[in-house]
């Protein structure tokens, strides 16, 4: 079923049986890209405690069978396009997946506690029945995409992420500040703590951030029950889970359990002991648990930085260049942190000595003319003007040129100015690297 934005729709439309969205303007936005969900667990994970999850093998796996971490090969989450199918979607999994039988999900309940008025209990089928629902697109990262070119210069204690690290979809469920203010916060309470259902080696997964973004329209922190007009995949934190743009997916809690609201920063194991950027010179050896270098709160990671990766042509890949006046179209991703839209994509085919211009492709400002049905039906939101999400990026290359040089290089910069640098900042964890992304250049023989 079609559905339409028009000047009278003034409240969410459940997009899940949309076969295509249209704009207020009349422009048709493709659909919510179908998936092909395998129904059948993969051979590889029976006997392991995911045997309940169905996945998909063109997935590559980065840290053996279990537990699950994986990213697509980066030509074929390319070739999605705009929004990632959740079997290509990239999972980053600490440990087992949560079980959660189709007959239950309603019933799923997390509770919003700590330095609130009103403590609350809330199931999913309330937060579906009592809260205004939103939908709109948002690029989810890991902070260690990427990571595999910062291991080849220095081996961190992370594995070995490509740039697949990255995935969009349209997510849909309420914003986290909404339940928030119904629990009514105290005065001098400072961040939402969130944590998950699974149970790990050191704990519950959990991990805070900010009252004050939580309470801001503007930064669109959600609580996601659905992915693409889907329920939520179990990698993916089926039922229920925090959705947070601009920020490393490591804040993004799936399976989500419990909101509780503090003055501290969480001193939960993995908020502690994960995604940090710690000074450069901390080695692995003086970066042990325990050393006073883990709880200092300037180091977490919360923004993302500006990056970008090529595409077109692919590590490896053999180009047919023809001599002749053609253009070879050399095509990438590109995102940056914090709602900062990127300005300026830049790529080098002479080792940086000199850059062009790329054109950048914002697709996620299609998905804002249908804001009346999906980003909260309000068109009073002010974070329509906000970023949440990757934009693509092309060069039309002569192809002598293409053919006479030895390298492609791109970088980006964001609208505070901040442009990828070109050297590792390498850190014991190995996150956020954000180099410039370089492909070799190779020729058919
Ligand atoms: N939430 C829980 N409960 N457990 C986890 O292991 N991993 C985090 C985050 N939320 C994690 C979690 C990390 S590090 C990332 S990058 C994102 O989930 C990945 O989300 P995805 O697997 O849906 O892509």
């Amino acid at each position: 079923m079609p559905v339409k934005c028009s000047n009278e729709t003034t409240q969410c439309t459940d997009i899940s049986s949309a076969s295509t969205i249209e704009t207020c303007d009349g422009a048709v936005l493709p659909p919510p890209p179908q998936s092909n969900a395998p129904s059948e667990t993969l051979e590889i994970d029976r006997g392991t405690p995911d045997a309940h999850v169905s996945r998909d093998s063109r997935m590559i796996r980065l840290t053996g069978v279990h537990p699950f971490n994986a990213e697509a090969p980066l030509t074929e989450l390319f070739r999605e396009g705009f929004l990632t199918t959740p079997e290509l979607f990239f999972v980053r999994n600490h440990g087992v997946v949560p079980e959660v039988h189709d007959e239950n999900v309603l019933d799923w309940e997390f509770t919003v506690d700590g330095m609130v008025e009103t403590p609350l209990k809330i199931t999913l089928q309330k937060l579906v029945a009592e809260y205004e629902q939103q939908t709109y697109p948002v690029t989810l990262v890991c902070a260690g995409n990427r990571r595999k070119e910062q291991n080849m210069v220095r081996k961190s204690k992370g594995f070995s992420w490509g740039p697949a690290g990255v995935s969009t979809a349209l997510f849909t469920g309420v914003v986290m500040s909404d339940v928030v203010r119904r629990a009514k916060p105290r005065k001098g309470a400072k961040f939402v703590y969130m944590e998950g259902a699974d149970k790990l080696p050191n704990g519950h997964y959990g991990t805070c951030v900010k009252l004050s973004w939580v309470l801001d329209p503007n930064r669109g922190i959600m609580l996601a029950y659905k992915m693409n007009g889907e329920m939520l995949r179990p990698d993916h934190g089926k039922p229920l889970r925090v959705v947070i743009p601009g920020q490393i997916g490591g804040r993004s809690v799936k399976w989500l359990k419990k909101l509780t609201i503090t003055d501290q920063p969480s001193d939960n194991w993995y908020h502690i002991y994960d995604n940090r950027v710690l000074p450069t010179m901390i080695s692995p050896e003086v970066a042990a648990e325990g050393s006073k270098w883990w709880t200092d709160e300037r180091y977490a990671i919360h923004d993302l930085s500006p990056n970008s990766a090529i595409a077109s042509p692919a590590h490896g890949e053999r180009l047919r260049l023809l001599e002749g006046g053609d253009v070879y179209t050399a095509r990438g991703y590109a995102y940056g942190g914090g709602g900062r839209r990127i300005t300026r994509v830049e790529v080098s085919l002479d080792q940086g000595r000199t850059w062009r211009l790329a054109r950048i492709q914002y697709v996620e400002d299609e998905y804002r003319k249908a804001d009346r049905i999906l980003y909260g039906g309000k068109l009073d939101f002010q974070w329509r003007d906000t970023s949440f999400c990757w934009c693509f990026w092309t060069l039309d290359i002569p192809v002598q040129e293409m053919s006479e040089a030895k390298d492609i290089l791109v970088r980006c910069m964001d609208e505070g100015m901040c442009v990828q640098p070109r050297d590792v900042y390498w850190s014991v964890l190995g996150m956020m690297h954000n180099a410039w992304f370089r492909v070799a250049i190779m020729r058919e023989a």
